[in-house]
């Protein structure tokens, strides 16, 4: 008795939510939320999870990747795919602008994800918010913070090659770096706390070459670097290959856990960028308002996980395509028509 009375009212409002879904979809109305695919892809949350652990057993630094491309696609062109865009015709792949190119991996995972998808809801899961939910997963899987990822973007059809050279740089100030962030809506909080995503991956040797041996042309090195940090690297980063691609880990005690230790390597002059370093230690003054941040999230796992997750949901949230605009791709590399 108790459980016919139970289920049919849940019946019935699951139909009307059905309803709604279905209507919705027809007129591009549904609102973007994290439930956005519960009727059209139940399965989405649990295949991105599945390909991200299979793919992270075979490289530990796959997460690390992904995270990096959410970041790279959502500061041009807004969260749209536009990154996964291969060449076409007279589209210039933002793969090939200096800030990704030979640096931005992860397409193959993100091609394995799609394929799942497109087997078990055809045309329904965009590439965006592939992206979106990978980044989620992967600090998840990586010991990090979870968050509830803001669904139903859709992806764009075109690429920014312009936009993809003028990501933020190692090398920018720190002055400049706030301003791309404040740009996007991302205040000195968000900018700091998005920075500690280099709590896991690697980065090239010839993306910090210059702080061994020559920052700003000096012939000195980069008088913020920890002495025998500064030693240790100079081992597996020679002078004489300023393009090496030798890989060092962004936050050498743990490489591939979500942590706050990049802060405590920031605070003991250890950050491997200059733009890592520089939030705490670029000269006058112009770390005044990043520095106390980065002390705070050295002192505090919790605050650093918290401003991490708003910054991920407030970064996810620029510019979405969303109603009618843009499509859902069938294959992230290519747009539909065309
Ligand atoms: C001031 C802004 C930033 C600058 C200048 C910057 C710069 C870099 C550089 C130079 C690398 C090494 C790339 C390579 O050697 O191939 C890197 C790696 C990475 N970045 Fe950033 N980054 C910034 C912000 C972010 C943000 C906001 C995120 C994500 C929320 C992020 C996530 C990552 C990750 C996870 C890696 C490792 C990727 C891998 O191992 O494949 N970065 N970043
Ligand atoms: C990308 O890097 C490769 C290898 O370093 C280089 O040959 C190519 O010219 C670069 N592409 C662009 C567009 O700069
Ligand atoms: C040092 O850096 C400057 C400018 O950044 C550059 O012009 C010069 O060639 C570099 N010197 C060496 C020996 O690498």
């Amino acid at each position: 008795m108790a459980t016919s009375i139970g289920t049919a009212p849940l019946a019935v409002a699951l139909c009307a939510l059905l309803a709604l879904t279905a209507v919705g979809g027809a007129r591009a109305w549904t609102p973007m939320s994290p439930s956005y695919y519960d009727y059209s892809c139940p399965s989405v949350h649990d295949t991105v999870r599945r390909v991200i652990q299979e793919a992270r057993v075979a490289n530990p630094r796959a997460p690390a990747s992904l995270l990096r491309l959410h970041f790279h696609d959502c500061f041009v062109n807004g969260c749209d795919g536009s990154v996964l865009l291969d060449n076409a015709g007279a589209m210039q792949s933002e793969k090939n602008a200096p800030p990704n190119n030979g640096s931005a991996r992860g397409f193959d995972v993100v091609d394995t994800i799609k394929a799942a998808l497109e087997n078990a809801c055809p045309g329904v899961v965009s590439c965006a918010d592939i992206l979106a939910l990978a980044a989620e997963i992967s600090v998840e899987l990586s010991g990090g913070p979870s968050w509830n990822v803001v669904l139903g973007r859709r992806d764009g059809t075109t690429a920014n090659f312009d936009g993809a050279s003028e990501l933020p740089g190692p090398r920018d100030a720190v002055g400049l770096l706030r301003q791309k962030f404040s740009d996007l809506g991302l205040d000195d909080t968000d900018f700091v706390a998005l920075q500690g995503a280099h709590t896991i991956g690697r980065a090239q040797c010839r993306l910090f070459n210059d702080r061994l041996y020559n920052i700003s042309g000096t012939m000195q090195p980069d008088q913020t670097l920890d002495m025998a940090y500064l030693n240790e690297l100079r081992q597996c980063c020679p002078a004489s290959e300023p393009e090496s691609t030798t890989l060092r880990n962004l936050d050498p005690p743990t490489p591939d856990a979500f942590d706050n230790s990049f802060y405590a390597n920031i605070v003991r002059n250890r950050g491997l960028l200059q733009s890592d370093q520089g939030m705490l230690s670029a000269p006058g003054g112009a770390a005044a308002t990043t520095a106390p941040i980065v002390v705070r999230f050295a002192g505090s796992q919790d605050d650093f996980f918290q401003s991490f997750a708003t910054a991920m949901i407030k970064m996810g949230n620029i510019g979405s395509l969303t109603g009618s605009l843009g499509e859902i791709r069938r294959n992230c590399r290519v747009v539909n028509r065309g």
